[in-house]
């Protein structure tokens, strides 16, 4: 039978799906990145008129990050690094600073969104230290046996887990201090924690009103007290400053300072060594 041919009256235009926003691309339009869509931007462009120096937060936490990596590679002499909740790619990547120190580090992206897992892998398709998993940090054990992340990871050796800017969305009741302690039992001695936390600082209107945007944005946001942040982080030796306000941490090795802003007290970070 021929094929019908389609006339005007029965084209319907291709339906494009306006997707919802994200985390990873709020955040990525926040850095000044292209990777978002309409929805994105608004939920940014409120959390902006909420927080009008909240580029100076997100360019911290990037800044902090990178530090960490550093001193983990660099100072603490790690090799493996698991960064759950490694966001969309941007400059300077964890891959990039730790592999600047070594080559040879094996690194391990973990990201629960499907954008973010397309574009990693298509920005690493050549780095074969560095591979991509999908996983959600509020399920530890389903995440620690991917297969992928095993067979790249030497749990005999200790391994840097990084969770930056991620706890702060796994809300109370889904007891983010037990998945830390779940990653934190799978990792041999010698290994590190970080954490970046934003955090619910007091009274402060503008932190209370940005997660109010956050959650009603995408969905979820639960900023926590600096004393919070620390209890994640029990039973570790904590790295010296311990845990601190993001531009307290070694901020001395970060080239020119970001300043004292009221912004960057709205979070914290801590790096600590299991025993
Ligand atoms: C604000 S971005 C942080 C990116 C990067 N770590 C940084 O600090 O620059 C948070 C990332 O965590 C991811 N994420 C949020 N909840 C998650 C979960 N339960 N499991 C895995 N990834 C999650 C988001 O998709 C996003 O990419």
């Amino acid at each position: 039978m021929p094929e019908q041919q389609q006339t005007t009256a029965d084209w319907q235009p291709a339906v494009f799906e306006t997707p919802t926003p994200n985390i990873a691309r709020v955040y990525d339009y926040l850095l000044g990145g292209k990777d978002n869509y309409a929805p994105d931007r608004a939920v940014a462009q409120r959390i902006e008129q909420t927080l009008p120096e909240v580029h100076l937060g997100v360019k911290a936490q990037r800044a902090v990050l990178r530090r960490v990596v550093r001193h983990l590679v660099g100072e603490a002499g790690l090799r493996q690094l698991l960064d759950i909740g490694s966001g969309l790619p941007t400059a300077d990547n964890v891959h990039q600073i730790a592999q600047a120190i070594d080559p040879a580090t094996k690194v391990v992206y973990v990201d629960n969104d499907p954008v973010v897992l397309a574009h990693a892998r298509a920005l690493l398709a050549d780095n074969r230290e560095t591979v991509v998993v999908a996983g959600d940090l509020r399920n530890p054990a389903e995440l620690l046996a991917d297969e992928r992340l095993r067979e790249h990871l030497d749990f005999g050796q200790p391994v840097g887990l990084l969770l930056c800017g991620i706890l702060h969305y796994v809300l109370d009741e889904e007891e983010p201090a037990r998945v830390v302690r779940e990653l934190v039992a799978e990792l041999p001695s010698g290994s590190y924690v970080f954490i970046h936390h934003l955090l619910a600082a007091g009274d402060d209107a503008e932190a209370a009103a940005t997660e109010a945007v956050l959650r009603q944005g995408v969905g979820r946001a639960q900023f926590r007290t600096i004393g919070q942040v620390a209890e994640f982080l029990e039973g570790l030796e904590l790295v010296d400053p311990g845990v601190v306000t993001v531009s307290e941490w070694h901020p001395e090795e970060d080239g020119p300072k970001l300043g004292e802003n009221p912004v960057l007290r709205l979070a914290a970070v801590g790096v600590a060594r299991k025993p």
